[in-house]
């Protein structure tokens, strides 16, 4: 017994002297003490040898020793992790991961260039919800229940209307946040109204059943179907360049009247004919008129004092235009092959 414990006491101090600089060093240590045939494991060994009614102290200061011998190693570790950080095993110099930047969709990247030309022309940006009810999306602009122009916009329906309930619907156009404003602002009323809309379309390359719009309106006094002109010409020359050529052709529109569609010379072959202009050289980009007298009224507007004008287009009409895409699922399918080509502009 004495024995032992003096043996146990010499191998502590040992351990407690020990140095280790290299991983081959502790490693070293770890055998010696630790291992399989380590001098920790000789020590329990002794164990059978030790009477019973000494048994219990004997293994408390047999554990004590275990412990002694495993902190030491945790240590030596702890301090070749210290010395490896410290060395340049790492070296610096190399050049690290590039941080991949993110691109802007091509209908933010259009719909922010239509937003900056108009406000250019001092129109302010207003936006409302796109779940609408049925006075803000067609009642007040003078499309009353039964209008058979309510199947121009194929409706998607969140509620029936009930006794005391108006309908509930997707917005099917922005002309219901022109609603908003002129129920909250006098004229001078000069707003663009960017948003989503939805439409119950089947999905193809041509429809999709939700786009974009940008919509304006233009109210004060003596506001002429000329300034309209003069306000879309200025837009698509901005937006496509000097030589883009327009022309207005008589349109309906309940909520306009006069209403005029606007096409733009074909951005896509320059007017030679494609497939995009149906070889006619021309493309429709927007829906456009004066105010209705019977919208302003139901603003309280006095239609004798100011008069207006509106407009609305889509804002992947544009996009396609000037980036010639031509599948207007792609801008909802995620794709980064097509996403990333938008970077640089
Ligand atoms: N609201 C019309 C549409 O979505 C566009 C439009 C707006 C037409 C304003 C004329 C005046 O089709």
């Amino acid at each position: 017994m004495e024995q032992l414990l003096a043996q146990i006491e010499s191998i502590q101090k040992e351990i407690a002297a020990t140095v280790a600089k290299t991983t081959a060093e502790v490693e070293a240590y770890r055998i010696k003490y630790l291992g399989t045939k380590g001098l920790v494991k000789q020590i329990m060994g002794e164990m059978k040898n030790v009477p019973v009614e000494q048994k219990k102290e004997f293994g408390q200061i047999l554990n004590a020793f275990k412990i002694v011998a495993e902190e030491k190693l945790e240590v030596l570790l702890a301090a070749l992790g210290e010395q490896d950080e410290n060395n340049a095993t790492i070296d610096t110099t190399l050049p690290g991961d590039p941080i991949s930047v993110g691109t802007r969709h091509p209908l933010n990247l259009v719909r922010n260039q239509m937003v900056s030309i108009f406000k250019r022309l001092g129109f302010a940006v207003a936006e409302g919800p796109e779940v609408e009810d049925d006075w803000h999306n067609f009642g007040a602009m003078n499309l009353p229940a039964d209008h058979p122009a309510r199947d121009m916009q194929d409706t998607f329906y969140v509620q029936e209307a009930t006794e005391n309930n108006s309908a509930w619907l997707l917005r099917t156009h922005t002309s219901s946040v022109q609603a908003r404003v002129m129920e909250t602002q006098k004229p001078p009323i000069r707003v663009i109204c960017p948003g989503r809309v939805y439409r119950n379309e089947t999905i193809s390359a041509r429809a999709h059943c939700f786009f974009h719009q940008v919509e304006g309106l233009y109210i004060d006094e003596n506001v002429s179907f000329a300034d309209l002109k003069q306000t879309l010409y200025f837009f698509v020359q901005e937006m496509f360049g000097k030589e883009v050529k327009v022309r207005f052709r008589p349109s309906y529109f309940p909520f306009t009247e006069p209403s005029a569609e606007m096409d733009i010379s074909c951005q896509i072959c320059a007017g030679k004919g494609c497939n995009i202009c149906k070889h006619t050289g021309w493309v429709e980009i927007l829906g456009s008129g004066m105010v209705h007298p019977n919208v302003l009224k139901n603003f309280g507007i006095d239609p004798e004092k100011y008069t207006g004008f509106a407009f609305g287009m889509g804002v992947e009409r544009i996009t396609q235009l000037k980036y010639q895409v031509n599948d207007l699922r792609l801008y909802s399918q995620n794709d980064l092959r097509f996403l990333q080509q938008f970077k640089s502009v």
